[in-house]
C-alpha cells in the first residue's frame, strides 16, 4: 500500500486544513449518535467561533443543518462559507444598492477571468463564461466547420455530456470513433491506435466519472499535437481536486462546470479556447455583447469581440460569478497542487480502509492514474447507498458500483465514519 499511495506524512502538512474545514461546517457532524462524539471533540464544529471570524451573517448561514458527512463531491460541491456571502452581497448590492451596476458587472467577469486564468495558466482573454460543460462542448462541436468524412475521437467510457455535442454532428456527415475501455482504463496506446488521418477532434476527460481514472493529458495532448488533432478536455472532474495547466498539457479546447469540485454555483462554468484554435471556432450564437461597439444600439454590424468574450452573447450569471470568484480565492490560496496532494491522501486512506476489510476496489490504484473519487463493489450497493443516505453520509450510487468523492476539506473522521456505517452494514 506504502508503494501505491501517499504516505500519510504527505499529507499537505504545511496548510492548516483545519482552518479551511471550517468554512464547510453545513458538511459534517454525523447523525449516528455513536458517531457524533468523535466528530465534536476533533473537528471543532464550532459555529460560535465562525460568527467571530466572518460576521454574525454568516453563522446564521452556517447554522448546523442537519448532520452530514457529505463525500460526494463528483456530484455537487457545496459552496464554502464566503461564496455564500460574496453571493449575498452582489444580490443585496443589485437589489438595494447600486440597481444597474454595468461598471461592476464588467469587474466581476474581468477579476474573475484573471483568478481563474492563474488557477489553470491561461490568459484571460481565452476565456469565456457559459453555463455548464455540456453547452461549452456545443460551443467547440458547433462551433467547428466541419467537412464530411472528417472523424471525432471519444471512448466509450465518457460521460454523456462529452459525447451527445459530437454524435449531434452526425447528420453533416462527420463520423465518430470510440476507443475501448479496458479495466476501467483508456490506455494511450489505444487511443494511439484509434486516430486516423481523418481524425479532427478528440474529447476526453481529465478524469472518468465513473471510476475516477486520471487520463495521462499531457500524453493525450502530444499524441494529439503530433497527428495535428484538436485537443478538447472535459475538465469537470479532475479541475478544483487535482492541478492542471492548460499550456504544459498542449489543451487546445477546455471546459468545466464549476459545480463539483470547484464549489462555485450551478450555473456557472467557462471554456477555455487556445490561441492555436481560436480562429477554427466561429460562435455559433450571436448576441449584443458578442460584438464591437455594443451600445451602439443600431450599428447592426456582426464585428466579433476579438477576445473570447465574443462567446458571451448577453448578460451574464454575475451572482454566480461572483461565488464563484469568491471560492477561486480560496483555491489559489491554498494552491491547486497541495490541494492535489491532500485529496490524494485522504483517498489513499479510503483506500487502505477499504482493503483491510476486504472490499474490492474499482478505480485502478496506479498512483498517476489517482484522482479525488474511488469506486468500489458492493453485492448489495443499491441497499448500502439507501443505509449511507439514511445516516445523512452522501455518497454515489453509479451503475451498480458505490463511488466516494471526499474534498481537501474532508478528514480522516469522515472516512471512518463512513467505514463504520458499511461495515455495521456488512455485519447486520
Ligand atoms: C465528466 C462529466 N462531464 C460533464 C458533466 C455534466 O456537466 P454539466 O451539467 O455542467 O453539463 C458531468 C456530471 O454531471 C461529468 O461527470
Amino acid at each position: 500500500m506504502e508503494n501505491m499511495v501517499l504516505s500519510r506524512e504527505k499529507r499537505g502538512a504545511a496548510v492548516d486544513w483545519k482552518k479551511y474545514r471550517a468554512l464547510f461546517p453545513h458538511t459534517f457532524s454525523p447523525a449516528e449518535p455513536a458517531l457524533i462524539a468523535p466528530y465534536r471533540e476533533s473537528n471543532g464544529n464550532n459555529h460560535a467561533g465562525l460568527a467571530g471570524a466572518f460576521g454574525p451573517k454568516l453563522a446564521e448561514i452556517n447554522a448546523p443543518s442537519p448532520a452530514m458527512v457529505y463525500l460526494n463531491h463528483a456530484a455537487l460541491g457545496p459552496m464554502h462559507s464566503e461564496a455564500i456571502a460574496a453571493i449575498e452581497r452582489h444580490n443585496r448590492e443589485r437589489s438595494c444598492g447600486n440597481i444597474e451596476f454595468w461598471p461592476d458587472l464588467v469587474e466581476v467577469k474581468r477579476s474573475f477571468k484573471n483568478l481563474l486564468g492563474r488557477f489553470i495558466n491561461a490568459a484571460p482573454e481565452y476565456l469565456a463564461l457559459t453555463d455548464s460543460t455540456s453547452m461549452g462542448l456545443n460551443w467547440l462541436a458547433q462551433g467547428l466547420e466541419w467537412k464530411p468524412g472528417e472523424r471525432i475521437l471519444l471512448n466509450d467510457f465518457e460521460f454523456p455530456s462529452n459525447v451527445y455535442p459530437f454524435l449531434n454532428l452526425q447528420r453533416r456527415g462527420v463520423e465518430i470513433d470510440f476507443v475501448k475501455q479496458r479495466d476501467g482504463r483508456i490506455e494511450l496506446e489505444d487511443i494511439a491506435a484509434m486516430i486516423r488521418p481523418q481524425t479532427r477532434l478528440l474529447s476526453i476527460s481529465f478524469v472518468e466519472f465513473l471510476n475516477g481514472f486520471r487520463n495521462d493529458l499531457k500524453e493525450i495532448g502530444r499524441l494529439c499535437r503530433e497527428n495535428n488533432v484538436i485537443f478538447c478536455v472535459d475538465g469537470i472532474q479532475g479541475l478544483g481536486a487535482l492541478h492542471l495547466d492548460v499550456q504544459e498539457s498542449g489543451i487546445d479546447f477546455l471546459v468545466s462546470g464549476g459545480q463539483k469540485w470547484l464549489m462555485w454555483p450551478l450555473g456557472t462554468a467557462f471554456m477555455y479556447i487556445s490561441p492555436r484554435i481560436f480562429e477554427q471556432v466561429h460562435p455559433m450564437a450571436a448576441g449584443w455583447l458578442s460584438v464591437e461597439d455594443s451600445w451602439e444600439f443600431f450599428k447592426y454590424e456582426l464585428k466579433f469581440l476579438p477576445t473570447a468574450e465574443r462567446f458571451e452573447p448577453g448578460n451574464y450569471n454575475a451572482a454566480g460569478v461572483a461565488g464563484a470568484g469568491a471560492s477561486l480565492e480560496m483555491f489559489l490560496e491554498i494552491g491547486s497542487r497541495a490541494i492535489e496532494q491532500r485529496i490524494l491522501y485522504i483517498t489513499a486512506y479510503l483506500i487502505e480502509r477499504l482493503q483491510e476489510n476486504g472490499y474490492r476496489i474499482y478505480t485502478p490504484l496506479e498512483p498517476e492514474s489517482r484522482s479525488g473519487i474511488v469506486t468500489f463493489h458492493h453485492s448489495n450497493a443499491p441497499a448500502l447507498f439507501e443505509h449511507l443516505k439514511s445516516r445523512r453520509v452522501h455518497v454515489s450510487l453509479r451503475n451498480g458500483f458505490i463511488r466516494v468523492s471526499p474534498h481537501f476539506y474532508n478528514n480522516e473522521d469522515d472516512i471512518d465514519c463512513l467505514m463504520e456505517l458499511l461495515l455495521g452494514f456488512d455485519r447486520d
